[in-house]
């Protein structure tokens, strides 16, 4: 990759303040399939996870992150400008549904849909709504899906439209950043050479990380107590073992790293209003490496899939077209 300077300054946002729509009541999943335990009451069991996946889970967790995956990439099709977040929501819950998984997010803690979009200066956790999508927007979908008794989890930030170049150099970073990380991890690495490889694309550069968001263990349960933080802690100095499942989800931002929240109590906002992205994918520790979790059925990844795509004016690509 070509050697890119800092940026000299920040401009201001290239677009008004995201304003919220209208939430439509929470969908149903069918009864024959399997939900989490949460899924009726809203509250996840607090028992301690393993921290290593037995041989059945691994192959488990291979379904439900191609599940989540491929659902990923489904709603990716459907973006452009005009669409709105409730009708994504729509596509992934119905793909999800229809390859026999229950959608992780919804009810999780309450949450009230089928996975997460987050529109510009929104961080993470935006609840889809009636708010159509904006010529230039970009947005994170985050998909998680539970078949098989475990959980897959990954998200893509999208271009909608003619995004602003500054908007794209964020998405490709950040999209780097995530590699980096996932790329330093395998048996004996320790968990904060993940964030500082993360730092080591970003912060050169002049983005800022989050950091009250982690990455997580997941499993059986969709968020386990083993973090991984986007950024560099000398003392998150735990050694990765085989059989470790995790997700590496770092958000980016173009200003400050400081967040606020919207009054709905799940909108994570940058607290400037400058832009944040975000990529991820759940991670499997080999005995020699690591091993993406979340693969499509063809094998290429939405972030792959949809890099430099703006949505609505390039064409939508297909598997086949991508190699
Ligand atoms: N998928 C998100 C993650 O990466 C979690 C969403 S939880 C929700 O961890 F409740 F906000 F949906
Ligand atoms: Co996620
Ligand atoms: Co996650």
């Amino acid at each position: 990759m070509a050697k890119r300077k800092r940026r000299p300054q920040i401009d201001p946002p290239p677009s008004p303040p995201v304003q919220r729509g209208l939430v439509s009541p929470m969908r149903t999943v069918p009864a024959a399939i399997e939900r989490p335990d949460y899924a009726l009451t809203g509250v996840p069991s607090d028992r301690q996870a393993r921290a290593i996946r037995t041989p059945d889970e691994i192959d488990a967790m291979r379904v439900a992150g191609r599940v989540a995956a491929d659902a990923l990439i489904e709603v990716g099709r459907h973006i452009r400008p005009g669409i709105t977040t409730e009708e994504l929501d729509r596509i992934g819950h119905e793909a999800m549904v229809a390859a026999g998984s229950y959608p992780s997010t919804l009810n999780y803690r309450n949450y009230p849909k089928s996975l997460c979009t987050s529109v510009n200066e929104v961080v993470c956790h935006g609840i889809p709504d009636s708010r159509k999508l904006a010529d230039g927007d970009i947005v994170n979908v985050d998909v998680t899906a539970f078949i098989g008794g475990v959980h897959g989890d990954t998200s893509a930030t999208f271009l909608v439209g003619e995004v602003d170049e500054a908007s794209m150099e964020l998405v490709r970073v950040t999209r780097e950043a995530m590699h980096a990380g996932i790329g330093v991890t395998g048996p004996e690495a320790r968990i904060y050479e993940i964030g500082r490889a993360i730092e080591g694309v970003a912060l050169p550069l002049g983005y800022s990380i989050v950091r009250e968001f982690i990455g997580h263990g997941i499993g059986d349960q969709f968020h386990t107590s083993l973090q991984i933080p986007h950024f560099y802690e000398k003392r998150n100095d735990t050694v990765l073992l085989p059989g470790m499942t995790f997700t590496v989800e770092p958000m980016i931002n173009v200003g400050s790293h400081r967040i606020g929240m919207w009054d709905d109590d799940w909108t994570v906002v940058t607290q400037d209003l400058q832009r944040s992205a975000q990529f991820e994918h759940t991670v499997l520790i080999t005995e020699d490496g690591h091993e993406l979790l979340t693969v499509p059925a063809d094998g290429v990844p939405a972030e792959v899939l949809f890099a430099d795509v703006r949505l609505g004016v390039d064409p939508t690509p297909t598997a086949s077209t991508a190699d």
